[in-house]
C-alpha cells in the first residue's frame, strides 16, 4: 500500500490555515501543521514554525527530512495584514519589510527549504489574496496587497524553475473570509475559502502550474 502523502501547512494555528491542516487530515494525509506557538489539534503533527525566521525554516526542514525523507504538498498560508487603515502615503518602511518578510520571502524560504525534498507531482499552494491584482487597483492595505503582487510574481518563478521536475506551484485567492484577518464582515466561511485552497491541491491537474486562482477558476494578475 502506498505511503499517504506528506502535507505541510504554514500558519496552521487559526483561520484558513488551521482549516486546511484538518481538512487534508480529514482526506487521509499526514499532514503537519507549521506554527510559531505549537499547540496540539487533533492529529496534526505540529512543527514549530516562524515562517519570517531564517533558521526556523531551516530547523523545520531538517525535522521534516528526518521524520518524513520527503514532502508532497506545502501550503504557504501564514500572512500577515499590517497596514489595513494606512494609505500607500503613510505606511512606514518598518510596516512594509515586516509585511514582505512573512508573506513573500516567508512563501520563498519556505520553497527553497522544502523544494529539495518534493517528488514528482508535489504542489506547492501559495495563499494569495485579490489585494494583489495588478488589474483591479485599489488604495488599501498597500503594503498587504503589494505583498501579495510580489508572491503571485515569486509564484510564477517558482512554478518555471519546478516545471521540469513535475511539480506545480500555483497562487490561490480563497476569496474575503470570515477569520481574524477577514473579520465578521467577509461574506464567505472558513470552509468556502478553505475549499478554494484545496482546489490546488486534490482537484487541479498536475499540470496546472504558475497560475492564480479562485474557486478553481483563473483570478486576473
Ligand atoms: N481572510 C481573508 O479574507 C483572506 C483573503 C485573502 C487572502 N487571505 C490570506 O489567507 C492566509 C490566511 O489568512 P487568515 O485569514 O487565516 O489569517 P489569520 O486568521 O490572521 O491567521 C494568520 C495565520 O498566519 C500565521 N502567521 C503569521 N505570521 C507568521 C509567521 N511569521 N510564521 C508563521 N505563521 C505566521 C498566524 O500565526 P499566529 O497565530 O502565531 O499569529 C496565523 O496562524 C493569509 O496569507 C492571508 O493573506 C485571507
Amino acid at each position: 500500500m502506498n505511503e499517504p502523502s506528506v502535507a505541510l501547512v504554514t500558519g496552521a494555528s487559526r483561520g484558513l490555515g488551521r482549516e486546511v491542516a484538518l481538512r487534508l487530515l480529514a482526506r487521509g494525509y499526514t499532514v503537519i501543521a507549521g506554527m510559531r506557538s505549537p499547540e496540539p489539534l487533533m492529529d496534526l503533527e505540529i512543527l514549530t514554525l516562524d515562517v519570517a525566521d531564517e533558521g526556523s525554516v531551516r530547523a523545520a526542514a531538517e525535522a521534516v527530512r528526518t521524520r518524513h525523507g520527503r514532502l508532497d504538498v506545502l501550503v504557504n498560508n501564514a500572512g500577515v495584514l499590517l497596514d489595513a487603515h494606512l494609505g500607500v502615503l503613510e505606511v512606514d518602511g518598518d510596516t512594509f519589510r515586516r509585511t514582505l518578510e512573512t508573506n513573500v520571502l516567508g512563501a520563498l524560504r519556505m520553497a527553497q527549504a522544502f523544494a529539495p525534498m518534493m517528488p514528482p507531482g508535489a504542489r506547492i499552494v501559495n495563499v494569495s489574496s485579490g489585494g494583489g491584482q495588478l488589474s483591479e487597483p485599489s488604495t488599501w492595505a498597500p503594503a498587504y496587497c503589494v505583498s501579495k503582487t510580489a508572491l503571485n510574481a515569486v509564484t510564477v518563478q517558482l512554478a518555471e524553475a519546478l516545471k521540469s521536475r513535475g511539480i506545480a506551484v500555483n497562487a490561490v485567492c480563497p476569496g474575503w473570509v470570515r477569520t481574524d484577518m477577514g473579520g465578521p464582515e467577509a461574506p464567505r466561511s472558513l470552509g468556502q475559502g478553505a475549499a478554494s485552497i484545496l482546489w490546488a491541491i486534490t482537484e487541479a491537474g498536475p499540470e496546472v502550474t504558475g497560475g492564480f486562482w479562485r474557486d478553481g477558476k483563473p483570478v486576473a494578475w
